[in-house]
């Protein structure tokens, strides 16, 4: 396993999540998915090990994270990309804030460069708008800079908090693409989503949480046809999804809205 959480509760001053046990495989490609307000970013922000209040415990490849420099190994394995990109930007310029995580690092200049101009390509970025205020862009050019400085580590596990928000069509391509090729490069991803066709055409596996408890997992197609699932349930989580339930008696129909 990549990740484990064993009975862990966590939060700000209410513990939002409750009793949670999860188990995140190498290279899979898992979903949160959930109403808003159900947890899925503390989810998230649990699983990065950046909430205080935290009981119960946290495992990297089966080590416990407790240990503090074996958290700060874990911490520089992964990738995050909160829930609203600009809050994340406090650099002067955009190449700073790509590089950032580097510089960071004490990586040397060439290094830098070289990582740079990788990451550049691969989002399709012009180097034309580096010396630029990262909050002049656009919502979508943000959320590619922030991917740009995420990858520019070559993380080994991605976290990303609703990454193709407020993305148009074309530019959701390029990222599902970029994610793909890193997936079968062997990182795992957990991204939180609202959209189902994106769970079931990308997902090896899907946690489902209401009110800060999972109440379903597993294999996404699997868990729409969980006959073990009730109805109710069921329906809250298309809901989440955004996919009305309104005129569906059974999850048949359900599919068939579906596809
Ligand atoms: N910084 C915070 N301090 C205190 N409570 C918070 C904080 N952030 C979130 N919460 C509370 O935790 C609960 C879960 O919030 P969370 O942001 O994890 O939900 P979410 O599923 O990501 O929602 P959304 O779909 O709107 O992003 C909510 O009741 C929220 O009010
Ligand atoms: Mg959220």
């Amino acid at each position: 396993m990549e990740i484990s959480l064993k009975k862990v509760s966590s939060g700000y001053e209410d513990l939002i999540l409750k009793n949670i046990d999860i188990n995140i495989k190498t290279g899979s490609w898992n979903f949160i998915i959930g109403e808003t307000g159900s947890g899925k970013s503390t989810l998230l922000q649990t699983i990065g090990v950046l909430l205080k209040n935290k009981k119960g415990d946290i495992f990297w490849r089966n080590k416990n994270l407790s240990t503090k420099n074996y958290l700060k190994e874990y911490r520089e394995s992964y990738g995050y990309m909160f829930q609203y990109t600009e809050k994340q930007f406090f650099n002067n310029t955009i190449k700073e804030e790509i590089i950032y995580s580097l510089v960071k690092r004490k990586a040397s200049s060439e290094e830098i460069e070289k990582k740079l101009d990788e990451v550049l390509n691969l989002l399709n970025i012009s180097r034309s708008i580096l010396n630029k205020s990262p909050h002049e862009l656009s919502g979508g050019q943000k959320r590619f800079v922030a991917f740009a400085s995420v990858l520019i580590t070559s993380p080994q596990i991605l976290l990303l908090d609703e990454p193709t928000a407020g993305l148009d069509i074309e530019n959701k391509k390029i990222f599902f693409a970029l994610l793909n090729k890193l997936k079968k490069e062997g990182v795992t991803i957990i991204q939180i989503s609202h959209l189902l066709e994106d769970v079931l055409e990308y997902g090896d596996y899907v946690i489902a949480l209401e009110k800060g408890q999972i109440i379903a997992e597993g294999i996404p197609l699997e868990v729409l046809k969980n006959s073990d699932l009730d109805f109710i349930n069921f329906c809250k989580i298309m809901n989440s999804f955004g996919v009305s339930t309104e005129n569906i008696r059974n999850i048949d129909e359900l599919l068939e809205r579906v596809r």
